[in-house]
This record gives C-alpha cells, structure tokens and sequence, in this order.
C-alpha cells in the first residue's frame, strides 16, 4: 500500500449526517466537522433556540429540528424529517445525554431514571427508528458512550449504569445491523474543555484544570475538535470493517490510575 492511499481526506459530499444532542459541546463539534467535509447535517435537540443556534453555524446544508430522546414519536417525526430534507442518513450520531453528581442514597427512584432514559432508553429510541432511514448498505452509527461506562465513579451510579448499557446496545446493534451492512460503533470521549459535562463533573478554576490535566497522559484536556476527527474516521470509508467497538479518545486518560503509580515510585517505594 502506499503512502498515498494511506492519507486519508475525509469527504463527506452527498453524504446525510444526523447528530441527536448536535447543538452544544461534542455533539456540536461533530457536526460541524461533517458540515465542513461537505456533509449535509441535521441536529436535532430538545430546544429551538440551540437549535437555531446551531444550524447557523453550520453553513448552506445544516438543517435542524427539535425532539427529545425520551419521547419516540418526536425523534420519529424528526427522522422523518431528516430524511425529507438531505435524503437517506449515511451517518447518525446518537448523543444526547443527561447528567448530574448524587449519591445513590440522595437519588430519587426519577433521577436514576431521567438519566437512563435520556441516555440509552434514547439511544434505543433514536437507532431504532433510523434503521428505516440509514442508507443501507454503507451507513454507519455512533453512539457517545463515557468513561463511567467501565471505570466505576462515585455520584455516577446513573450514567455509568446507562452508558455500560449503551456500549453493550452498540456490540449487539453491530451484530444485528452487519447483514444489512450497517457498521455500529461508540465513542467513550474523556475530558473534552469547556463542555457542559466538565461544567458539572470537573473541579473548576486553574487548581480543578490541573487535577484533571494530571489524568491525562498527553497532558491537555481533549478538545470537540479531537472527538470529531475521530467520529469522522468511524463515519468513513476508512473504517469500513470497523464494527462493534467502544474507542476511547481520550488522551490516555482510561489508565488514569498511572499518575499514583508515577507518585508511589516518586516517594522510593519501587522495590530495587
Ligand atoms: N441531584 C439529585 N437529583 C437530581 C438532580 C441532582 N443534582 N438534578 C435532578 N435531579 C432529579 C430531580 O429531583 C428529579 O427527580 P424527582 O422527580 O424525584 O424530584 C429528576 O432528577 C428529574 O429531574 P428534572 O429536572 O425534572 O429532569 P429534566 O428532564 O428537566 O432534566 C436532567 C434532565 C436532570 C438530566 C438535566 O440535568 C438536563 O436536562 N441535562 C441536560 C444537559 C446535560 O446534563 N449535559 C451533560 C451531559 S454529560
């Protein structure tokens, strides 16, 4: 192979991309990376103002609509369309989520619920009622998972409970989906700058930046940018049997307990 072919320009012309939670953060940096490699892009979110928002930003081909994830026949009617305006969905992007610090002993039996609901009793909602629109074979889906998904956090038993559940929905969709040619896939995104996510989990101020800067390997908080490089491979052809997989992107962060290994073997406790 040459080097050539190995660099890859993504190019999303005459390509549909759908993006559920698309008008703030993450989602919202996918989105506009699609709509800068030529896609035509719909987000779709509870509020017509971040909405308006975001499609303002996305140039001639974005287009938006309003839906919450916990009522299927809105995300129904918002696929519909979707698909009336760009036409068949060559990638959709499921990533709406909630999320809020309590401890299960504070936690009504609602707000363990508000979460799994919007995040993946939502992602059920959204992948199932795109599979009539995906263009089929060749479509691919992405899922926003976290890394509560598999490191337990505290004040987290709600989003860890609901993202393990999204990464297992993803393996299973990418069995079921293949034969039609459907790749399925999710991203576990690690700390990414001035989301609404660091808002509400992150220490604030220079002191909270450092913490979690230390937990990183590479040293810097991710950016929407480096999640959208990456959903942007996934989305591609150059991941055209890339199916069923979690990727983390998240500068190293999923090892984070390096750092009291680093400090241990800081203090003299390595054995010779
Ligand atoms: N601690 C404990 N319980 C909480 C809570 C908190 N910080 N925030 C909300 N709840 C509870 C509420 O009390 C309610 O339970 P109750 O009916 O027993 O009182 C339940 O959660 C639902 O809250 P409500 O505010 O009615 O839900 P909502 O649909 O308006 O909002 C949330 C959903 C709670 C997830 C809200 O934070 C949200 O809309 N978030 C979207 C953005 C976001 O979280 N982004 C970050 C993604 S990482």
């Amino acid at each position: 192979m040459g080097v050539e072919s190995m660099n890859v320009q993504f190019d999303f012309s005459g390509r549909h991309a759908v993006v559920f939670g698309g008008t703030t953060g993450i989602n919202l940096g996918i989105a506009q990376a699609f709509a800068a490699a030529g896609a035509d892009v719909t987000v779709v979110s509870r509020k017509q103002a971040n909405v308006d928002a975001a499609v303002a930003t996305l140039g001639a081909r974005g287009f938006g609509t309003v839906a919450d994830v916990r009522d299927e026949a809105s995300v129904r009617a918002a696929l519909a369309a979707a698909h009336d305006k760009h036409g068949p969905i060559d990638v959709l992007v499921s990533g709406a989520a909630g999320n809020f610090l309590a401890d299960v002993n504070s936690m009504s039996s609602n707000a363990f619920k508000v979460v799994v609901d919007i995040d993946l009793v939502g992602s059920f909602h959204v992948a199932r009622h795109a599979f009539e629109h995906l263009r089929k074979p060749g479509a691919s889906v992405l899922f926003i998972s976290a890394p509560q998904a598999v490191v337990p956090m505290p004040w987290q038993a709600h989003v860890g409970a609901a993202k393990a559940g999204i990464d297992q929905f993803a393996r299973v969709l990418a069995l079921e989906w293949g034969a039609a040619g459907v790749r399925v896939n999710a991203i576990s995104p690690g700390p990414i700058a001035g989301t609404e996510g660091m808002k509400r989990l992150a220490p604030q101020g220079p002191e909270g930046d450092a913490l979690v800067r230390a937990m990183v390997p590479l040293g810097r908080m991710g950016t929407p940018r480096d999640i959208a490089h990456l959903a942007m491979f996934l989305g591609s052809d150059a991941a055209a049997y890339l199916s069923g997989t979690v990727i983390a992107c998240d500068g190293g962060a999923q090892n984070m307990l390096t750092p009291m290994i680093t400090a241990a073997i800081g203090q003299g406790m390595a054995t010779r």
